[in-house]
């Protein structure tokens, strides 16, 4: 027989620092819908996940919580498998990097790198930020009113020496930018890599601490046991520890590895597309085939965290709207590898209008009218088999979904593989109002008409059961069993091979709604109680608005015809002044030397308290937005400023030589 084609996917491992939130279960809802669809098509797969339990951080958590780092651990450890439980979430595997399983074979690996001279000791001397956990370059912190922070968190850093050992990373630069270079596939999106390459490779890459001698919750360096292994050794090495890599029992990595990807979110794609490659090739063994960086569930324009406070997590959205709600919503609300916002309003609004309103309606009606005209049961194609010409379009699209959802997935590009199916239920419900079956159902001697259309409707909604499976795994089910669905080949990959394989006599049955309307008014009231208020007590500390540092932020590739459709401007300040009744609005009134003084508000008023010292500057403005109502006025485009993002700080851009310039001028 035939073995079957493997597919390993992975997460990256969290830090069990506090419970995983609807961020970490994107991750993994997106590594589960691939891994269902994956098998759906025929594969042997392999889906790990997992938590990385060591470093200084969980020690301080636990020590806070009067607990020992392990027993701080296991209990959040039990209530991720929960929240992976409730989620549907059919992981393979779940390593833990306090497991001996891991420990050992990490040890092992770190004692091999010793030995043939990858890694050497030395004195780090670095600035080190404790919540973070990480070292910082002179030159990576960022200045905030004369104190030097972490460039990530925006706290204070404090000079830090000690004996570690270090990975020679510089040694592999060349051979690296090669191998990116040449593999064009291995990071995704593309533009990732050019951000790797330019500047991470190419400015010269350090060689990484890899040994602690301050933290204690690590793993023991077995050689030189004052050391503890530094984050990414240990934490890297789960994707191969866990198939047993490195033991007696690595059937599993035989079979598995390389992974064919790993899905990390866009912040640790460094790591997992430098430093881990590095280390694999130093252990001589090949590379994972992709490495796929998506982007963050923003919250507003935060980042989700932990440390942020701005939790949303799952528990309360899916004890009342299910699981395959929020499995839906989070694969389809953006295009994986870009940012997204989480709101309960786009959250609400798409469960009506794609899941209540197009699916569920699809399905009601089709079941509705198979009752009424053929007494609930399935009737024959029409003897002739004859297919109208209304419904070969609908009959042929259906038939090639599954290659155009396959195609879609190949790319990880979750919700375009959705927005094929969904382009089927449109059709679908367009069809029904093509073809009228209310009317055919008047004329007895149409009635093999209509049992053609009824049956092009159900055969269709067999197809979307089928290929909604890996998002949703519930819904496939109770659509099934609304069609009186019950042979299981029928309900394959397989089986959408063909158009029309639905048989006669079937016994549909009308069933609950499969998503009940919402009153998006009623429940964005009930939500903003819960959903959006974490399960636990934020952590909330304030702390200045930051983002990732700047090199990780997503990086969307233009046209140069893209970018010549905005029109920048040079604009003189004739007036600003604070708007009543706004605490962040000041209006400008603009010269553009056209001699139409324009009117923009623009949301500013907190950076310049003083605004009329902005009078006669020469800024910068977006002079072909649309046109926007505020404050009762008209305003006519947009000022463009600059935002520190590590300590909120904001400031308008100007033109430095504003008198060799005249007001309405091009800036391009
Ligand atoms: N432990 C490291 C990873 C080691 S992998 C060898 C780590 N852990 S983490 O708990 O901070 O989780 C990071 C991962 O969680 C991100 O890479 C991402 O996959 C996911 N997300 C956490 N918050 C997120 C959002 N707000 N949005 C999307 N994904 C998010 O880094």
């Amino acid at each position: 027989m035939q073995e079957k084609k493997t597919f390993y996917i992975t997460t990256p491992i969290y830090y069990p620092s506090g419970n995983m939130h609807i961020g970490h279960t994107y991750t993994t809802v997106a590594a589960d819908t691939m891994t269902r669809f994956k098998k759906l098509t025929g594969y042997e797969t392999y889906f790990l996940t997992g938590t990385d339990e060591h470093g200084q951080k969980i020690e301080k958590k636990a020590a806070e919580a009067g607990v020992t780092p392990i027993q701080y651990v296991d209990k959040i450890v039990a209530e991720t498998k929960e929240l992976w439980k409730l989620m549907d979430i059919e992981n393979d595997d779940f390593i833990r990097t306090t497991e001996d399983r891991h420990v050992k074979v990490v040890q092992k690996i770190f004692k091999q790198f010793y030995d043939q001279g990858d890694i050497y000791k030395a004195e780090y001397e670095g600035m080190y930020c404790t919540p973070c956990e990480s070292f910082w370059t002179a030159t990576q912190l960022v200045d905030k009113d004369g104190v030097k922070v972490c460039p990530d968190c925006g706290r204070p850093c404090q000079p830090m020496k000690e004996e570690s050992y270090f990975f020679r990373m510089s040694k592999y630069q060349d051979w690296m930018i090669d191998y990116i270079e040449q593999h064009p596939d291995f990071i995704q999106p593309a533009a990732r890599a050019n951000e790797m390459i330019n500047n991470f490779l190419k400015p010269g890459l350090q060689d990484l601490c890899v040994s602690r001698t301050s933290v204690k919750w690590g793993i023991p360096v077995d050689f030189d046991p004052k050391h503890t292994v530094y984050v990414w050794i240990d934490a890297l090495s789960n994707y191969i520890t866990a198939l047993g890599y490195g033991t007696d029992h690595d059937e599993l990595f035989k079979k598995f590895w390389p992974a064919d990807v790993h899905l990390v979110g866009k912040e640790i794609v460094r790591f997992h597309t430098i430093y881990w490659p590095i280390m694999l090739h130093a252990l001589g063994l090949p590379l994972p085939k992709q490495v796929f960086g998506h982007g963050w569930l923003l919250f507003g324009t935060d980042k989700m965290s932990k440390s942020k406070g701005n939790i949303v997590y799952p528990g309360p959205i899916v004890a009342r709207y299910g699981v395959d709600a929020l499995r839906y919503y989070l694969m389809r609300e953006m295009p994986f590898g870009a940012d997204g916002n989480y709101t309960n309003e786009s959250f609400l609004t798409r469960v009506n209008a794609d899941l209540a309103n197009d699916l569920g309606n699809l399905v009601s009606r089709t079941v509705a009218m198979i009752e009424k005209y053929f007494d609930g049961v399935l009737p024959a194609w029409d003897d002739a088999g004859f297919v109208e010409e209304e419904d070969k379009p609908l009959q042929d699209h259906c038939a090639q979904l599954p290659t155009l959802v396959e195609a879609q997935m190949d790319k990880l590009q979750f919700s375009q593989a959705l927005t094929e199916i969904w382009k089927v239920i449109g059709e679908c419900n367009k069809y029904i109002d093509l073809t009228q079956p209310w009317i055919l159902g008047k004329d007895p001697e149409k009635k093999a008409r209509l049992a053609d259309v009824l049956l092009t409707l159900a055969e269709c909604v067999r197809f979307v059961g089928v290929l909604v499976g890996p998002f949703m795994p519930k819904t496939p089910a109770r659509i099934f069993e609304q069609l009186g669905l019950t042979d299981d080949s029928l309900k394959t990959w397989e089986s959408l091979d063909g158009f029309g394989k639905l048989p006669a006599g079937l016994k549909v049955k009308k069933g609950e709604a499969l998503f009940p309307r919402i009153d998006i008014k009623k429940d964005l009231e009930l939500l903003a109680g819960s959903a959006d208020a974490p399960a636990k007590a934020p952590e909330k500390k304030p702390e200045p608005k930051k983002e990732a540092p700047k090199e990780e932020k997503p990086v969307t590739e233009i046209g140069i015809e893209d970018f010549e459709k905005i029109q920048l401007r040079t604009a003189k300040v004739i007036a600003c002044e604070k708007v009543k009744k706004s605490e962040k609005l000041l209006r400008f009134t603009l010269d553009l030397g056209n001699g139409e003084p324009r009117t923009v508000f623009s949301g500013i008023a907190k950076a310049y308290t003083e605004p009329e010292q902005l009078v006669g500057k020469t800024l910068i403005l977006l002079a072909n937005l649309k046109p926007r109502k505020m404050m009762g006025e008209l305003s006519q485009g947009m000022l463009l400023s600059a935002l520190d993002d590590a300590t909120g700080t904001l400031r308008l851009l100007t033109v430095d030589q504003p008198d060799d310039v005249k007001p309405g001028s091009e800036v391009g």
